[in-house]
C-alpha cells in the first residue's frame, strides 16, 4: 500500500502535481465492440482484452492516489444487447472477479457496486457480494463498479424514496437528494473520462458529474493504459476549476 509520500516521488516522476490529483475519477469505458472488429473478432473478445485497462487504470490510480475510481461496466440500456453478448459480460464479470479479488485485496482496494444489482443473474450478484464483503475494510482505493447502472434509473429510485421518506416539498435540499443516490457518501468525481472518441455522458452520474472536468479520448478501451490513464489526469490538472464563480479577484462589478 502506497503513503502519500510515495505518491508524491510517483507524481513527480511523471509530471503529475501530487497535490492536485482528483480524488474521484470516473470512466466511460467504450470502443470494445470496434477494437475487436478492427481485429476481425466477435466484440466479446474486446470486452475481455477491456479487463487489462482496468487492471491499468486500478494499478495507476492507487500510483498517483485516486481515492475513488468509478467505472461504468454495464449501463441499464446495455441489456438490449444480443443475449449472446450480455451472457458473455455477465460471465466475464464473475470470472475476473473471482480471478482477480486476492489481488485487489493484497493491494487495500474495496469493492463497491452501484445500480440495480436485483437485476443481474444470481451467480453475478453473489460473486459481487462475496468480493464486497471480503474487501469491506480496506481503503487505498474504492473501486465502484457501475453495473445495471442509469443515472435516470438511480434519479427515479431516490424521488421515491424521497417521497416515501414524506419529505416536505419545500424544505427540500440537495443534501437530501444525495442522501438517496447510489453513490451516498462517495464524493462526486472531479474527473470524468471517456475512451473511444464518443463526446456523450451516456446516462451516467449525471447529478454528480455537475462539475466534473471532462476528458475525451480517441483511444479504445482495450488500448487504454496507465499512460493514458496519467494524460488524463495532466490535462485535468491544466483545468481552471470555477464553479461557476470568478476566480480572479481583480474581476470587479465595474469591469
Ligand atoms: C463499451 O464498449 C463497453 C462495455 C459495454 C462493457 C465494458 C465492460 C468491461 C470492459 C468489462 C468490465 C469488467 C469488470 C470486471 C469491471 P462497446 O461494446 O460499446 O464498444 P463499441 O462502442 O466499440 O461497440
Amino acid at each position: 500500500m502506497s503513503t502519500s509520500a510515495e505518491h508524491r516521488v510517483f507524481c513527480e516522476s511523471i509530471d503529475l502535481d501530487s497535490k492536485r490529483i482528483p480524488k474521484h475519477v470516473a470512466i466511460i469505458m467504450d470502443g470494445n465492440g470496434r477494437w475487436a472488429k478492427e481485429r476481425g473478432e466477435e466484440r466479446v473478445f474486446g470486452h475481455i482484452n477491456g479487463i487489462n485497462s482496468v487492471r491499468s487504470s486500478v494499478e495507476a490510480a492507487l500510483l498517483t492516489g485516486v481515492r475513488y475510481l468509478t467505472l461504468y461496466a454495464f449501463s441499464t440500456e446495455n441489456w438490449s444487447r444480443p443475449k449472446e453478448e450480455v451472457d458473455a459480460l455477465m460471465d466475464l464479470l464473475v470470472s475476473t472477479l473471482i480471478k482477480e479479488v486476492e489481488d485487489l485485496e493484497s493491494k487495500g482496494v474495496r469493492l463497491r457496486a452501484i445500480g440495480d444489482l436485483t437485476t443481474l443473474p444470481k451467480a453475478c450478484q453473489d460473486q459481487i457480494n462475496k468480493s464486497i464483503q471480503s474487501t469491506k475494510n480496506l481503503d487505498a482505493l474504492d473501486l465502484v463498479l457501475a453495473l445495471s447502472y442509469s443515472s435516470k434509473w438511480e434519479l427515479v429510485e431516490a424521488t421515491k424514496q424521497l417521497m416515501k421518506s414524506g419529505v416536505n416539498p419545500d424544505e427540500l435540499e440537495a443534501s437530501h437528494i444525495e442522501q438517496h443516490l447510489a453513490t451516498s457518501g462517495i464524493p462526486d468525481p472531479e474527473l470524468m473520462i471517456r475512451t473511444s472518441g464518443e463526446r456523450r455522458i451516456s446516462n451516467f452520474l449525471l447529478w454528480q458529474l455537475a462539475y466534473a472536468e471532462f476528458h475525451f479520448t480517441s483511444v479504445l478501451w482495450p488500448d487504454f493504459g496507465q499512460d493514458n490513464f496519467y494524460d488524463a489526469v495532466r490535462d485535468y490538472q491544466k483545468r481552471n476549476r470555477r464553479f461557476g464563480r470568478l476566480l480572479d479577484t481583480t474581476h470587479t462589478m465595474s469591469k
